[in-house]
């Protein structure tokens, strides 16, 4: 289990590293350490932990690649709860990665990195082996970009968090059945809880996957 993850008052929070410092307008509270709200509507990762009513399944020395990083919400998150490791934040956006690194300029085991998750090997030598792979990446082609990343950066037995967003890849057709067949073209996994994120995130659904490379 995380300790520094923690309900307080029925609110998601993780223990703020950074007390006195918000990154994004969220609420603190103040017990005998700092604690941030983690708001499942602010959050798809928070809305799978409510949902499931599971402990966030990362450790605090954890190195985690984060797909997908945008401004920086709910890789703070994951900053507080890995104090002692070090979170990769990939984004395309130049504008939203600026936003990231001001953001987050005191946090030091966040690295904004300026890439796109569909050629890894472009940001390959920044990143080392990591434990958990997080993707929330609004594309098409969004199982491709989870298998060519873990392939390449998640170590055997790592997690695999992705948010699937059944409009990114078809916006008319039937939300469950784009997710599923998404889902289908992931390579050497084992999933472990499939999550709707409904209401709180329309049509997007939550993966946790361990990843089983084949033996050689
Ligand atoms: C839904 S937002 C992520 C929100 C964020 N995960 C959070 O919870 O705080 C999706 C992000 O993916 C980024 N993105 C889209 N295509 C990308 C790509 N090919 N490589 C890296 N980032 C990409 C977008 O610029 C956007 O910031």
């Amino acid at each position: 289990m995380n300790r520094y993850y923690k309900e307080i008052d029925g609110k998601p929070t993780t223990q703020n590293q950074l007390p006195g410092e918000t990154v994004y307008g969220e609420e603190t509270i103040k017990k005998t350490n700092e604690y941030r709200v983690w708001k499942p509507e602010r959050s798809k990762y928070a809305a799978m932990l409510e949902k499931t009513n599971q402990k966030p399944p990362i450790k605090p020395n954890d190195k985690t690649l984060y797909l997908g990083a945008a401004s920086g919400t709910t890789a703070s998150h994951l900053s507080d709860l890995q104090p002692e490791g070090t979170i990769y934040c990939i984004e395309y956006s130049p504008r939203t990665l600026q936003d990231l690194t001001k953001k987050c300029k005191n946090r030091k085991n966040m690295i904004p990195i300026h890439g796109d998750a569909n050629k890894p090997q472009t940001y390959q030598k920044y990143i080392p082996i990591v434990d958990n792979l997080y993707q929330d990446i609004t594309q098409k082609n969004q199982a491709e970009i989870t298998n060519k990343n873990t392939e390449k950066f998640l170590k055997p037995g790592g997690n695999i968090i992705l948010m699937i967003k059944a409009r990114s890849i078809d916006i008319t057709g039937n939300a469950e059945k784009i997710i599923e067949k998404e889902i289908q073209k992931l390579q050497n996994i084992e999933i472990k809880q499939k999550t709707p994120l409904n209401p709180i995130h329309t049509d997007h659904m939550a993966i946790h996957a361990k990843y089983k490379p084949k033996q050689p």
